[in-house]
């Protein structure tokens, strides 16, 4: 494998399991120092025996829900990595439910980790990459944006919110040489997807993807490396679907 980006650092948020974690392994195997910032210390303990290939990986306890502790862990890690060129505000917690039905303890902590941790994310790293003279922030969308899914109105509303705010960081960030864009997966299986999407949902939506496959989580960080690399220096405020297909196939 060809180490694209050596001698760069990277933060990902929710890099313990799932998509987050083939991000971190993929920047790592790429040469990238990555910080995975994430809740679950068992998860993180894993990591230890994740492929760094030329790279480095750091584990790091944080709740991006908690911003003091997102801007700690941000200011630790940069003294370790001796900088910062990437961040992926990746992070979620995922529930599905009818609109009226979903618990408020469960809708506040969604935004809190959805939308307010992409936030404190972004704050904390932003001086980081403008100390170094530009860099990238990748926010997650989904294909929930972009056609209805039943009982997905909170996480959909998240995801939408992460488009909203990707266009407008680009904008401001831009003239700091500060690229900004959202990745949106279609259907991939991770623990989190897992916990809401059974296995007859992930074939219904294998069948409607024109591809005929779903992509993994490997696909949707590859997406990431290359959108760090120089080859993507002219892309911000674009949503980038990385769905098979699905989200532009007629019923
Ligand atoms: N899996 C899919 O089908 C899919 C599709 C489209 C978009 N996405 C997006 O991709 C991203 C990753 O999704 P995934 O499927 O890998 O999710 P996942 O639930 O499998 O993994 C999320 C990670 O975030 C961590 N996390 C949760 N709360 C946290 C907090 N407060 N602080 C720090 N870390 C926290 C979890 O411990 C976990 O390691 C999300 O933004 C999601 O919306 C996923």
């Amino acid at each position: 494998m060809t180490a694209d980006l050596p001698g760069r650092a990277a933060i990902v948020t929710g890099g313990a399991k799932g998509i987050g974690r083939a991000m971190v392994e993929a920047l790592a195997r790429a040469g990238a120092t990555v910080g995975a910032f994430d809740v679950d210390e068992a998860a993180l303990a894993d990591l230890g025996r994740a492929d760094a290939g030329a790279g480095r990986i750091l584990p790091v306890v944080c709740d991006v829900a908690d911003r003091d502790a997102v801007f700690a862990a941000t200011d630790r890690f940069v003294g370790e990595a001796g900088g910062l060129d990437i961040l992926a505000a990746n992070a979620v917690r995922f529930h599905f439910a009818p609109l009226v039905e979903m618990p408020p303890d469960i809708v506040r902590q969604m935004l809190a980790v959805g939308i307010e941790g992409a936030i404190w994310s972004i704050q904390a790293a932003t001086p980081h990459l403008e100390a170094r003279g530009g860099g990238l922030v990748v926010t997650m969308s989904s294909v929930a944006v972009f056609y209805g899914i039943r009982n997905a109105g909170v996480y959909s509303a998240i995801k939408g919110a992460m488009d909203a705010l990707t266009r407008q960081q680009a904008v401001e960030l831009g003239p700091k040489n500060i690229r900004v864009v959202a990745l949106a997966p279609g259907p991939v299986e991770t623990p989190g997807s897992r916990s809401v999407i059974d296995d007859a949902g992930f074939e219904a939506r294998r069948q409607r993807t024109p591809l005929g496959r779903l992509a993994t989580a490997e696909e949707i960080a590859a997406a990431l490396v290359w959108l760090a690399s120089d080859a993507a220096r002219s892309m911000t405020g674009v949503t980038l679907r990385i769905d098979g297909g699905i989200t532009i196939a007629a019923p």
